[in-house]
């Protein structure tokens, strides 16, 4: 069983077919029927828009049934153990999605299940978001090894994630962040403070949200007063130089990690990012379910 926690768990050559699959299935949404006869299961506990709908249009194109579950209307939310969850649902789906507040939580559902399971964003991890950002990436560049993605924000899920997929991809990730939330030490990211130093020739601008999910709701006038100046702004953008483009996972603050301008400004690829979810999430259900 192939379960997708990190995004570590695919090879170079196979997330390089899955982005090669990913585009043929932008082209011709129609055109697979991997999941024919097929349901799977998405337990959310924390809320999602495009994680959501991209997975259950995904699923449906593919010609399988999503079973949308939020874990508050599930026995968990009255102590029913992962466990007991993992192999209940493994006797009825052909894989499991889940967007969890804990890491350990994700562990024990892929080490009880007997079938597939994929990270719907946990605190550490977002790697689905990262298959769109590549396919995205591509688009825009071609050849997109070698590349540089400069995330300017705070070291969160997306920061790990970016750093870990990216160089699975071969692209150069930096990550620019306040020292006080900053990523750890990563073998696959160049770490900065200064962000105008860490966009320097870069090809991507990319940030996320100073508040996540999962943080605790008591530091976000913390996080705040040490991340507004890694906001990304119409001037971080000309330091990047001409050719570079900013990328978003969304959901936005406009005002707070990304200007206004930079947002809805000409060169944003967001809106792009978030349809690619689904095409690279149906090359990846493909892979791990077809
Ligand atoms: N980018 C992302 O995962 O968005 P949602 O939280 O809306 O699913
Ligand atoms: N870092 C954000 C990503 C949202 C898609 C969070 O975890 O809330």
């Amino acid at each position: 069983v192939r379960h997708f926690i990190t995004g570590a768990e695919l090879t170079p050559g196979e997330l390089s077919q899955l982005l090669d699959r990913a585009a043929q299935l932008k082209e011709a949404p129609a055109s697979s029927r991997a999941l024919a006869g097929k349901s799977v299961a998405m337990i959310f506990e924390k809320p999602s828009t495009r994680t959501r709908v991209s997975f259950e249009v995904g699923i449906v194109e593919l010609g399988g049934h999503p079973v949308v579950l939020r874990s508050d209307e599930m026995q968990i939310s009255r102590g029913e153990s992962i466990r007991d969850v993992a192999l209940v649902l493994s006797r009825h789906v052909a894989g499991i999605g889940m967007r969890t507040g804990s890491d350990d939580t994700l562990a024990e559902l892929s080490h009880w299940a007997q079938v597939p399971v994929f990270n719907m964003l946990s605190p550490s991890h977002h790697p689905v978001q990262v298959l769109a950002d590549l396919q995205t990436m591509r688009e825009t560049f071609g050849d997109i090894r070698g590349r540089v993605l400069a995330y300017v924000g705070d070291g969160n899920n997306m920061a790990r994630s970016l750093a870990i997929v990216g160089a699975l991809a071969g692209v150069e990730v930096r990550i620019a962040s306040p020292p006080e939330f900053t990523l750890e030490e990563s073998a696959s990211a160049t770490l900065f403070t200064d962000p105008f130093e860490a966009v320097r020739g870069a090809d991507v601008v990319y940030t996320d949200v100073w508040v996540s999910m999962s943080d605790d709701a008591a530091t976000a006038a913390a996080r705040r007063a040490a991340l507004g100046p890694y906001a990304v702004t119409d001037e971080l953008m000309a330091a990047a130089g001409p050719g570079a483009v900013p990328f978003h996972c969304l959901p936005a603050h406009p005002g707070e990690e990304v200007s206004e301008s930079v947002l809805y400004g000409e060169r944003q690829r967001a809106w792009d990012q978030a349809e690619n979810r689904r095409h690279a999430q149906k090359a990846l259900l493909e892979l791990l379910l077809g």
